[in-house]
């Protein structure tokens, strides 16, 4: 098998990760919206936004989160047809090795109680379940601030530590 490719996310990678995303995470509501999460998270930190290519096709992404404190994982998915051959596996170990590069001394996540697979899925990584209560709170974005530039302190309430 042609083997796996895994870099840092390129400006022509949109609409096929628009299309992998599209089917799996997509609401409608705009925060999730993929090509406006997309351009979020290239005008903060491009480099942990990673892709999975198989012959140049785009068949795996996942964004990885850095605050200063905790490492996060996000959207990680892998596209249907190719799905069991390791390539979920080598995404997170890819991010994890960016996040550890860069001092991160934990990984989070959050995932759906009920997604049992992806569960598995992340214990055979080492991941563990921990109990928290997970808290969040929608912010007001303004044309203003939706792109801002990365001196801008991200904000984040959460309860994981
Ligand atoms: C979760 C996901 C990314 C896994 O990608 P993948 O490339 O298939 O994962 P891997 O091949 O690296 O799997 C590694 C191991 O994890 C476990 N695993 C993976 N998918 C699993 C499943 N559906 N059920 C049970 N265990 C699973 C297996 O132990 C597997 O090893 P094996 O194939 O030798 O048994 C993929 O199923 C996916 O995109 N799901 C939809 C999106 C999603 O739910 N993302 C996570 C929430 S943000």
């Amino acid at each position: 098998m042609t083997p796996v490719d895994v870099r840092a996310y390129e400006d022509a990678d949109e609409e096929a990760i628009v299309a992998l995303w599209d089917a799996r995470f997509v609401e409608p509501r705009p925060w999730n919206q993929p090509r406006e999460l997309i351009r979020r998270k290239v005008g903060v930190a491009r480099d942990l936004f990673l892709v999975a290519t198989l012959d140049r096709r785009i068949v795996g992404a996942v964004i990885a989160g850095w605050d200063g404190h905790r490492g996060w994982l996000y959207h990680l998915a892998v596209a249907p047809d190719v799905r069991r051959r390791g390539i979920g596996s080598r995404l997170v170990r890819a991010a994890e090795a960016l996040l550890q590069a860069r001092g991160c001394p934990k990984v989070n996540l959050q995932i759906l109680a009920s997604n049992r697979e992806v569960v598995r899925f992340y214990e055979r990584l080492g991941f563990q379940v921990e109990e928290r209560a997970s808290m969040g709170k929608r912010l007001a974005v303004t044309p203003a601030t939706r792109h801002a530039p990365s001196r801008r302190p991200a904000c984040r309430a959460t309860a994981p530590s």
